[in-house]
């Protein structure tokens, strides 16, 4: 495959890039029309649009990879589909309908094929579908118009240091409500985040640990990745199960590679933050994140260690080699995993 943009495919940080097609679909009066790639990041909305006001919007994150044979594959397009049709449910949208969904996402990727970055660069393409309520409105109600876009992104890691350990601090501060939409993938739980985890990194942090909203006695999850630990002794894969953390794809897939191919046991429960000792490796998971180990999490004035600041600890690399390796393709995957992108 010969690449014909001209880009430095190995220094790539997790930032926004422009290219040249994206997906779009408007919906009104009870269905999508004018459904098809189009050219232009910017698009015009109404002033009064929902999705501007009261955050009547959900999107979602997915990625594509560049395999050894130069084939691109998608990693579980499907479950991307159905939690953003459950976003859409809990805001009141229409959802874009799963099957075309990720047909959508085929031919986003297809028509950018030339940023999906070339195997063994270690990044891959993002993809960032966005549903939003548009027309015109003032009275917190639902739109009457939808807009549905896909845009993509060839991106490197999204923390710092990519696989490095990085610390990490929990906060004051929530993201969202025990029975609020932190189980959505909606746009108010971030806003609300952009606070706590501007203060987390200009502490030198890598990102926040949230505590269950209710009690903050429990970690909920990271602000872009949910949490897991390693159990010492037993080398129990632990991570925590609440109504108010995003339900991670990455986190059910490692879930099942654990049980199934490294042969752990499992355990979605409560983790105490005072009980933090009982790990001895931690990690965040997301698309973004990827498998990101922690080196610490800070609380109040205690300091709760993990593996190494330095080094990756034993099985935090055997998830992340056996996810990376399914993800590019290297190492065979449970069925239904993957979606090829055929070319054009
Ligand atoms: N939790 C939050 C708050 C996130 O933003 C993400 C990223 O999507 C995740 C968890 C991980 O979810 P997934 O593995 O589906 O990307
Ligand atoms: C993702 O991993 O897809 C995320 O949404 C994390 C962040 C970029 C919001």
């Amino acid at each position: 495959m010969t690449m014909s943009v001209n880009i430095d495919w190995n220094n790539l940080g997790f930032a926004y890039m422009d290219l040249p097609y994206r997906w779009r679909a408007y919906w009104k009066d009870g269905e999508w029309y004018k459904e098809g790639l189009e050219e232009g990041k910017t698009f015009p909305i109404a002033e009064g649009a929902p999705a501007l006001h009261y955050g009547q919007e959900a999107f979602e994150g997915l990625k594509a990879y560049r395999r050894k044979d130069g084939q691109i594959q998608l990693f579980r397009p499907d479950q991307n589909a159905k939690r953003m049709a459950n976003s859409a449910e809990r805001m009141l949208m229409p959802a874009y309908p799963e099957e075309k969904f990720v047909e959508a996402v085929v031919k986003t990727v297809q028509a950018n094929a030339d940023y999906v970055p070339p195997y063994g660069s270690g990044a891959s393409m993002y993809i960032r579908p966005l549903l939003i309520g548009v027309g015109d409105n003032i009275g917190v109600s639902p739109a009457k118009e939808y807009i549905f876009t896909i845009f993509t992104m060839p991106v490197g890691p999204y923390y710092r240091d990519g696989l490095a350990p990085m610390p990490f601090v929990t906060s004051k501060y929530d993201r969202a409500a025990p029975y609020g939409t932190g189980a959505s993938k909606v746009g108010g739980n971030y806003g609300g985040s952009l606070l706590p985890g501007e203060k987390a990194k200009k502490a030198g942090y890598g990102d926040v640990v949230y505590l269950d909203p209710a009690t903050h006695t429990k970690i909920e999850e990271v602000g872009s990745a949910n949490f897991y630990g390693i159990e010492k002794d037993t080398n129990k894969f632990v991570t925590p199960k609440s109504p108010s953390i995003l339900p991670s794809i990455t986190k059910y897939s490692i879930i099942h590679l654990a049980k199934e191919r490294l042969g752990l046991e499992v355990e979605e429960g409560d983790v105490y933050v005072d009980e933090l000792d009982r790990f001895a490796e931690a990690g965040a998971m997301g698309t973004a994140a990827v498998i990101s180990p922690v080196s610490r999490i800070d609380h109040g004035d205690r300091s709760y260690k993990f593996y190494s600041d330095k080094e990756v600890g034993p099985i935090t690399q055997k998830l992340y080699d056996e996810l990376v390796g399914i993800q590019y393709g290297d190492i065979e995957a449970p069925e239904g995993w993957i979606v090829e992108v055929p070319e054009k």
